[in-house]
């Protein structure tokens, strides 16, 4: 794994210099940072660049916090323009998959397609949780494997993660939770013209499969997963799972891409 900073964004990438593989931008979810997407940054390296973001005041990238989920997408897509890509596909996770919606609709023009995992069009939070954040921070931590993940996940999987929420702090996880609280897209599903695939923890307690549903039924041509004996966190709770899917995902694009400049058989011999 390579790191580099970026306009003051801290990056885990599988490569750099990036190829001329496709590169999937990947965004993590309230409270976390890049180390998220571990399992994607190796097992999905041989099919494409991947380049996992802190965002911004989370982590290893500059402060300070993000006022909107219109101005995360904002910065992405500047992010975007600064890799030198002309479009790339946005992959996020709960609030990050708020962050790939905003894009799909409002920065289309730098994104090649979105990949949504454990997310929703509108994304409420329980009060409680914001209390829990308040009250007791710690004890919020050393829960997320009960309301995060399947019953039947590995709970030292999660440990990265949790030990990157412990060090962002309250105020970055209430911050981002305010944020999901806030989001409501649900009536511009419609406009969406790129690919999209949603990946849906089967157990996902958090953004429930309904959600998931919601996309796929909304969006034109969305293609749905369900990932079994996952929760929220299914890209680390399940990676040979998700990853499988992303791969598959992306060859049908590469081919459907490809096709009209008669390489498909390269792809096919594979
Ligand atoms: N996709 C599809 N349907 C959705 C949706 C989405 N993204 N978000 C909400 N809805 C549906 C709900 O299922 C509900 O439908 P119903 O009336 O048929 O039951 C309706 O829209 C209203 O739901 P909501 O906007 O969430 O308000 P609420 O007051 O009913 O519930 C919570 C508020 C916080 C209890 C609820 O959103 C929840 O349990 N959220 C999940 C837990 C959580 O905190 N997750 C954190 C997300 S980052």
């Amino acid at each position: 794994m390579q790191t580099q900073t970026i306009d003051g964004l801290f990056l885990r990438l599988s490569t750099w210099p990036l190829t001329d593989r496709p590169t999937l931008v990947m965004l993590h979810g309230s409270g976390g940072t890049g180390v998220l997407w571990q399992a994607q940054l190796t097992g999905l390296a041989d099919v494409a660049n991947i380049v996992a973001v802190d965002l911004p005041g989370h982590g290893r990238s500059d402060g300070p916090l993000v006022g909107s989920i219109e101005e995360h997408a904002e910065r992405i897509a500047r992010l975007i323009g600064a890799l030198g890509l002309p479009q790339a596909f946005v992959c996020g996770l709960s609030l990050g998959g708020g962050i790939a919606l905003q894009l799909l609709l409002d920065h289309a023009e730098v994104v090649a397609g979105g990949l949504l995992l454990g997310t929703g069009a509108r994304l409420r939070v329980m009060p409680a949780m914001f209390q829990l954040i308040d009250q007791h921070f710690e004890g919020f931590v050393a829960g997320l494997p009960l309301v995060a993940a399947s019953p039947s996940t590995d709970v030292a999987l999660l440990q990265p993660l949790m030990a990157a929420t412990l060090e962002n702090g309250a105020e970055v996880a209430a911050s981002d939770l305010r944020l999901c609280d806030d989001f409501d897209v649900m009536d511009r599903l419609g406009e969406i013209e790129r690919p999209v695939l949603v990946v849906s923890g089967e157990h996902d307690q958090l953004t429930p499969p309904k959600y998931s549903r919601f996309l796929a039924e909304h969006i034109r041509g969305a293609e749905p997963v369900t990932v079994p004996d996952a929760g929220h966190l299914s890209a680390v709770e399940r990676p040979a799972v998700v990853n499988q899917a992303v791969h598959e995902w992306l060859g049908r694009r590469q081919l459907g891409v490809s096709a009209s400049r008669d390489q498909s058989e390269q792809l096919l011999s594979r």
